[in-house]
C-alpha cells in the first residue's frame, strides 16, 4: 500500500536525550537549526507528533516564517501544513495550542476504544481519523494519510512515536540535531524509546550526511529497515 514519504526530525543532547527526566522541554539547538526545522514544516504536506509530546510541550506546529507562509499561500496551500495528533485515548487537550495557534487543517487519529464523547469534541475543530481497535495502528494511518493527498509528511516526535514508526517499517529518513549538552537519566526520553527492538530486527541506517551547525552537528540518515546488524 503507498504510504507518504516519511521522515523524523528531532533534537537530542549528545547523550541522545531529546528532554530531561521530568519531560521538561529542553533548548537543545540554535537559530540556524530552528530555521532549517521550519523550513522542513514549510515545505510538508503535514506534520505529526505523538500525545505525549502535547501534553509535555503543547507544540503549535505552525510555520514561523511570515514568508514561507506566504509562499505556501501562493501556491495555493494552506499556510501551515497539516497537524496530525497519534491520540489512541482521544486525550488531546480542546485548549491544545495546535487548536488555538496558526491555521489550517488538524487531524487527530484516535483508536476505536477511544471515549465516544472526547471524540465527538475534538472532532469540532479536527479532522478525525479512526485507525486501530486499542492503540492507533499507523500502518493503517500513513495509508489513509497518503489517500487524503499527503504526500510528505514530517514527524516531530517524540520518543515513543518514532519508535511506533521505525519498528512498523514507515519511515525513510531521520534528521537529527546533536547539541553540545548532556542531560542524563535513565527515564529521560531519547531519540527512539517504546520497547527497543530485538537483536534481529534492529534498524539499520545508511549514513547520508553530516554538517556542523549552531554549536553542534546536523546528522541525516536513510532508514534501511531491511539491513539487520550481523
Ligand atoms: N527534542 C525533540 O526534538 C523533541 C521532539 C518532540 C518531543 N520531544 C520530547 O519527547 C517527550 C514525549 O515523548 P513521549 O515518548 O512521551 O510521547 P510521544 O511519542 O509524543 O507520544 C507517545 C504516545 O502516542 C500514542 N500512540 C498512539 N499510538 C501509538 C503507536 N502506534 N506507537 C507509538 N505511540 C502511539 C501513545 O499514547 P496513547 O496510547 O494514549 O495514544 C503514546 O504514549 C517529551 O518530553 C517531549 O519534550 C522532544
Amino acid at each position: 500500500m503507498e504510504r507518504p514519504y516519511t521522515f523524523i526530525n528531532s533534537a537530542m543532547s549528545a547523550d541522545g536525550k531529546i528532554s530531561t527526566k521530568e519531560r521538561k522541554q529542553v533548548r537543545i539547538s540554535g537559530s540556524v537549526d530552528f530555521d532549517r526545522m521550519d523550513e522542513l514544516r514549510a515545505t510538508s504536506d503535514a506534520v505529526m507528533v505523538g500525545i505525549g509530546t502535547v501534553l509535555a510541550d503543547d507544540p503549535s506546529l505552525t510555520v514561523k516564517s511570515v514568508e514561507r507562509r506566504a509562499k505556501r499561500k501562493d501556491s495555493g496551500h494552506e499556510e501551515n501544513p497539516i497537524r496530525i495528533i497519534v491520540d489512541s485515548q482521544a486525550r488531546t487537550p480542546i485548549d491544545a495550542d495546535i487548536f488555538k495557534k496558526g491555521k489550517g487543517t488538524r487531524i487527530i487519529a484516535v483508536s476505536q476504544s477511544a471515549p465516544v464523547e472526547r471524540v465527538n469534541a475534538l472532532g469540532n475543530t479536527a479532522v478525525v481519523i479512526v485507525a486501530g481497535e486499542n492503540k492507533v495502528d499507523l500502518s493503517e494511518l500513513v495509508v489513509r494519510l497518503k489517500m487524503m493527498g499527503i504526500n510528505r509528511l514530517m514527524i516531530e516526535g517524540g520518543a515513543s512515536l518514532n519508535f511506533g514508526m521505525l519498528s512498523s517499517g514507515l519511515v525513510d529518513e531521520i534528521y537529527s540535531f546533536v547539541g553540545n549538552l548532556i542531560i542524563g537519566g535513565t527515564s529521560s526520553p531519547t531519540l527512539v524509546d517504546g520497547v527497543g527492538f530485538e537483536e534481529n530486527e534492529i534498524c539499520g541506517l545508511e549514513f547520508v550526511s553530516c554538517d556542523r551547525m549552531d554549536d553542534g552537528v546536523l546528522l541525516k540518515w536513510r532508514v534501511n529497515a531491511a539491513q539487520a546488524f550481523d
